[in-house]
């Protein structure tokens, strides 16, 4: 080592430190945090409760026991949510709207596509998680004979009873009229929150709503925050600074 006896050596980690810092910091949190909305935790953690379908989450999760109780109940707490403002959604229907639920209260993961939002209930959102292929067209396959009146299920709810109802311009109609495809589905209902993806679960480049055993999803986080720019190349760039200082 001689970092003692050159001084621009000494000079340059410290610059390459600096650099890599700040961005290091950034990608390791964006690993494993929760966002900033309505029932998330302020940080990721072992929940042994884990209710039923949320039950994957377990070892490490942004939700409560509670919350994810509540997730398999229809017009819970959580958001008064009427998913039968259409007649009563097949069960078969309901169970991807709970892993749905489930996903986004418990994941530790959405680190790379949470966003900002000027809203009443949520200072953050997710935006564009690339969803595998296998999730988003099961849950169409099982919702395809139910019935909405909305594509977009975030706003224009009539909401004068407590919970959501059809609007008087918004008639009920086929699942596959309001939706034509899973694209359409997955990508509208939740204004964008997920992106309709051709990848499916072993490309390890989708996130998964279903999975069991180990969190499949830390990984796929992983490989979006290097792709970012400014965030993983900023970090490749600094290490190797640091190490081309230390070899020199
Ligand atoms: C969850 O907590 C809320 C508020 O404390 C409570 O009203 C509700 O009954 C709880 N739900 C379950 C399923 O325990």
């Amino acid at each position: 080592m001689e970092l003692q006896s050159a001084p621009p050596a000494r000079a340059l980690l410290a610059l390459a430190l600096l650099i890599a810092l700040p961005s290091c910091c950034l990608c390791l949190d964006k690993l494993n945090m929760c966002m900033d909305a309505k029932h998330h935790k302020t940080e990721p953690g072992p929940e042994g409760e884990l209710y039923k379908q949320c039950a994957p989450w377990r070892e490490n999760a942004c939700c409560t026991a509670n919350t994810t109780a509540e997730a398999h109940e229809d017009n819970s707490y959580l958001y008064n949510f009427n998913w039968n403002h259409c007649g009563v959604m097949s069960e078969q229907c309901k169970s991807h709207f709970i892993q749905d639920t489930c996903f986004y209260e418990c994941s530790p993961h959405l680190g790379p596509w949470i966003q900002q939002v000027d809203s009443s209930w949520r200072k953050e959102r997710i935006l564009d998680v690339p969803l595998c292929l296998e999730d988003c067209e099961g849950w169409y396959k099982d919702c395809k004979d139910d019935f909405t009146c909305k594509d977009n299920w975030h706003i224009g709810w009539d909401w004068s009873s407590g919970v959501n109802y059809c609007p008087k311009y918004a008639h009920c109609r086929k699942w596959t009229e309001v939706f034509p495809d899973a694209k359409s589905m997955c990508e509208k209902i939740w204004s964008n929150s997920y992106k309709y993806t051709t990848l499916t679960k072993d490309s390890g480049r989708c996130m998964q709503m279903w999975f069991t055993g180990l969190n499949p999803n830390k990984k796929v986080a992983e490989y979006y925050l290097n792709r970012a720019p400014g965030t993983g190349t900023g970090l490749t760039l600094s290490l190797a600074a640091v190490l081309s200082t230390l070899l020199h």
